[in-house]
């Protein structure tokens, strides 16, 4: 049975993991920089991409060893060529183009926004297409048609801010730390979702694009108005309110887009799936619609190289990336995917 290392370093998570070609996951390690990052309430790109230089290597060996393998018994590896940080995206780019050329084998470089979409099916391999897939993370909030394996149409995507982005932004003016969204989602439990009355932005011209930065200056414009931090008795009100009208314009363009494109069945991807508010919130739009749903466990939410590694061994199988190209590069922007 063929074995990948995978190595995942576009933004602050330093991770590596082992999979089988029949995508069964051998190890998935995962080192967070939150502490690094959270006194400066998001994240700094050079310490980030210096951190991954300090902690790669330690990350792959404990991969390795998790799943009972040394390196001269990886067959292919896969990494994440980008979006991300441009100096993260280097340092595990650099490390999977040294391995592979060292022991002479493929390297199979994948996207990341593909990486989280193929997430789903590492435990829903079930999903009939096409389906409707929303990723929603710190960096992307899109919307995709997938029509076959492997091949995504963008529906819809933000104009601004994206949805983690927003959460970890109202985060940040309130000193909470980073990231927002989890600590956003714990401090809204016991809050009531209908006290601060968010109107959720509609698209004028139809597109199934989205928008945060109307929702999130609304919400800090609400925090200067009320004075509203940690002691205030609507503190918990407010940021269940704000996670509720964050949930409610993911969930309005899916609907939206439904009865245009027909799918067989529906997804969530990405860091902010995690939320349980959001999840169960499409769990529940997805069964009244009669549309089979699935969303990743969340330790394959989140940046993981589990995802990257389910992707590059599909793409494997399929005979891309045979031959070790060593000009490979990273790009920092989906748009420069081919560029
Ligand atoms: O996918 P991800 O790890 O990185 C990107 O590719 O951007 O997503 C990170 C984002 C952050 O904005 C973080 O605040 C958000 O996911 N996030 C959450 C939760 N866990 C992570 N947002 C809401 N609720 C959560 N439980
Ligand atoms: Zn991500």
């Amino acid at each position: 049975m063929k074995k990948l290392l995978a190595i995942e370093t576009s933004c602050d998570e330093t991770a590596a993991a082992v999979v089988d070609e029949k995508i069964n996951i051998l190890s998935n390690i995962v080192l967070s920089q939150d502490e690094i990052h959270a006194p400066y309430g998001g994240i700094v790109p050079e310490l980030a991409s210096r951190q991954h230089i300090l902690s790669l290597t330690y990350i792959v060996a404990e991969a390795l060893e998790r799943a009972e393998i040394n390196l001269s018994q990886v067959d292919v590896f896969g990494v994440t060529q980008g979006p991300g940080l441009i100096g993260s995206l280097l340092v595990g780019l650099s490390l999977a183009k040294g391995l592979a050329f060292y022991y002479q084998k493929s390297l199979i470089p994948v996207d990341h926004l593909e990486a989280h979409l193929e997430s789903v099916f590492i435990e829903h391999s079930w999903l009939s297409l096409p389906a409707l897939g929303l990723l929603v993370s710190g960096g992307h909030t899109s919307l995709y048609l997938l029509r076959q394996r492997l091949s995504y149409q963008l529906l819809g995507k933000t104009r601004d801010d994206a949805a983690g982005e927003a959460l970890d932004k109202v985060a940040k003016f309130l000193d909470l730390g980073y990231p927002g969204g989890p600590l956003i989602e714990h401090l809204a439990e016991q809050g009531d979702r209908q006290a601060f009355p968010f109107r959720v932005p509609q698209m004028t011209d139809g597109s199934l694009d989205f928008s945060f930065s109307g929702l999130k200056t609304a919400a800090l414009k609400q925090i200067k108005e009320n004075k509203l931090s940690a002691d205030h008795p609507l503190f918990h009100d407010f940021l269940a309110s704000f996670e509720a009208a964050v949930v409610r314009s993911l969930i309005k363009n899916l609907d939206r887009a439904v009865p245009q494109f027909r799918p067989r069945s529906v997804f969530l991807c990405g860091g902010v799936s995690r939320n349980k508010h959001l999840r169960e919130t499409f769990l529940a739009w997805a069964h009244k619609k009669g549309l089979p749903a699935a969303i990743p466990s969340p330790q394959y939410c989140t940046d993981n190289a589990a995802m990257v590694g389910a992707l590059a061994m599909k793409k494997f199988l399929q005979g891309q990336g045979a031959h070790l190209n060593l000009e490979l590069n990273a790009y920092p922007r989906a748009d420069y995917r081919r560029g």
